[in-house]
């Protein structure tokens, strides 16, 4: 069968990366194929280790069979859901509970300050569409970055202005960075982008970094100097001690702030694709143009099922942040015990780790002739012989030409490319332990350190 196609496809979409995780996963299929002892420890993708829970399985059962469900619905979303997602926030973020600087009272969040979209990803394009028009636009982005908001850049033809981040700095982006690149495009010609907003994943993803609301209240500031919205991914909100950030109690915080969230991490329900945007209603009902053309709604049966529910979750959400922070806890034991290792953030779903520096110059250990190893042939080989599924750093961090042109603390830090993310949300505390023998052997591999016998116990 001919597979040239007798069209075209669009340059910006031919010049985006490749989804990465299916890279990974074949990885993982070639492990499975060579019929290892042991089982795969896949912490790759981030997805809840554990099913949803059995009253949101139950509910969405009934939603899903009730033909009212399977009609279209409002464009952003069931009223009763966003009236409850709006409490929600209300709830874990205090909103309303503290004075404002005036001495006032913030008001609450309300269902009309919510949108559902069909993920988080989802909204994060929605949102692009509409602030940044195409070669005109630019976006803040710290580095390492989420890929699907790297990729979201280039299909759009936006400019990401990354701010290379140090672990040092436990991979906090510098804010005197983002006001440089800010100051920069205003002294900028006509005709040149212009920055439309900065971007921040809080816990982050890669990283786990999680910023504090000091932090966050300083970020808020410059993007209302400059005029650009301040985007906050909050997709793993729920995996914070305390409230995220205290910028809801602003008075004006509809005037700067977005906030784009998930249902897929703490309610555990990634399939069911939901997501949700808190912003003002002025900016919500320019989404819903695009929202329209995109998803019509999104999906009815999740949002029907997890309406009355929400209240009643967040003793689970509670349960499964308290469990993640103690598995985090552990696999930082674990990791520091193996010669070479080294947690270097963490936080949410995900710890960075880096790899020994030798693995770099251990190419002869591997039978290649390259002189110098990236954190890909690491993921590779963690992946094939130890049956261990981790991403490598290089997937969150641009390549080529983009990685040369970057300038700035970190980067050259970026460019040495030893980091790998380990997902350890998607696993229970044994596995976790499991990874000891695993990295042991990989160092083994690697020509650092004995290789030991791995046996499954
Ligand atoms: C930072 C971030 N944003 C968005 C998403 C996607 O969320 P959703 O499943 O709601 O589309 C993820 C998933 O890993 C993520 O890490």
């Amino acid at each position: 069968m001919s597979s040239a196609l007798r069209f075209g496809i669009a340059p910006a979409v031919t010049a985006t990366t490749a989804p990465p995780i299916p890279k990974a996963r074949e990885w993982a299929t070639s492990y499975l194929a060579s019929n290892p002892e042991l089982p795969l420890l896949d912490l790759s993708q981030g997805v809840p280790g554990d099913p949803p829970d059995e009253t949101v399985l139950a509910a969405l059962a009934k939603a899903s069979s009730d033909p009212r469900s399977a009609k279209y619905g409002s464009i952003l979303g069931e009223i009763e859901l966003r009236e409850a997602l709006a409490e929600e926030f209300n709830v874990q973020y205090g909103v309303g509970s503290s004075s404002s600087s005036s001495g006032r009272k913030s008001s609450k969040l309300s269902a009309q300050d919510i949108g559902i979209t069909t993920g988080c990803n989802m909204a994060f394009l929605v949102l692009v569409m509409a602030l940044c028009p195409p070669s005109t636009s630019s976006v803040l982005l710290p580095l390492p970055a989420y890929f699907n908001h790297s990729m979201v850049m280039t299909m759009q033809s936006v400019k990401p202005l990354y701010i290379p981040c140090e672990p040092e700095s436990g991979f906090r982006p510098s804010i005197s960075a983002a006001r440089d690149h800010l100051e920069t495009a205003k002294g900028q010609s006509e005709g040149s982008t212009r920055p439309r907003m900065i971007c921040l994943v809080t816990p982050n993803n890669p990283t786990g970094a999680v910023y504090s609301p000091r932090e966050l209240e300083d970020w808020y500031d410059l993007a209302k100097e400059f005029e650009v919205a301040l985007v906050l991914d909050e997709t793993y909100r729920d995996f914070v001690d305390g409230p995220p950030h205290h910028l809801f109690d602003r008075e004006d915080w509809r005037e700067t702030l977005v906030s784009l969230g998930s249902f897929s991490k703490g309610y555990r329900i990634p399939g069911h694709r939901l997501g949700s945007i808190v912003a003002s209603p002025d900016l919500l009902r320019h989404l819903a143009t695009v929202c329209d053309c995109m998803q019509i709604c999104a999906p009815r049966p999740p949002q029907i099922a997890l309406a009355s529910l929400l209240p009643s979750l967040r003793v689970s959400l509670t349960a499964s942040s308290v469990a993640l922070q103690s598995r985090h806890r552990l696999f930082t034991e674990i990791i520091t015990s193996i010669p070479g290792w080294q947690v270097v953030s963490q936080g949410g779903f995900y710890a960075y780790v880096a790899f020994p520096e030798d693995y770099k110059t251990a190419s002869s250990a591997l039978g290649r002739k390259r002189k110098s190893l990236g954190s890909e042939d690491v993921a590779k080989v963690l992946s094939l012989q130890c049956g261990v599924l981790t991403l490598p750093g290089s997937f969150f961090c641009p390549s080529g030409e983009e990685l040369e042109a970057l300038e700035g603390a970190g980067t050259e830090q970026l460019r040495e490319d030893k980091w790998l993310r380990f997902a350890i949300a998607n696993v229970d505390d044994e596995a976790v332990r499991q990874l000891g023998p695993r990295l042991h052997k990989m160092n083994g591999i690697m020509g650092f350190g004995e290789e030991v016998v791995v046996v499954d116990d």
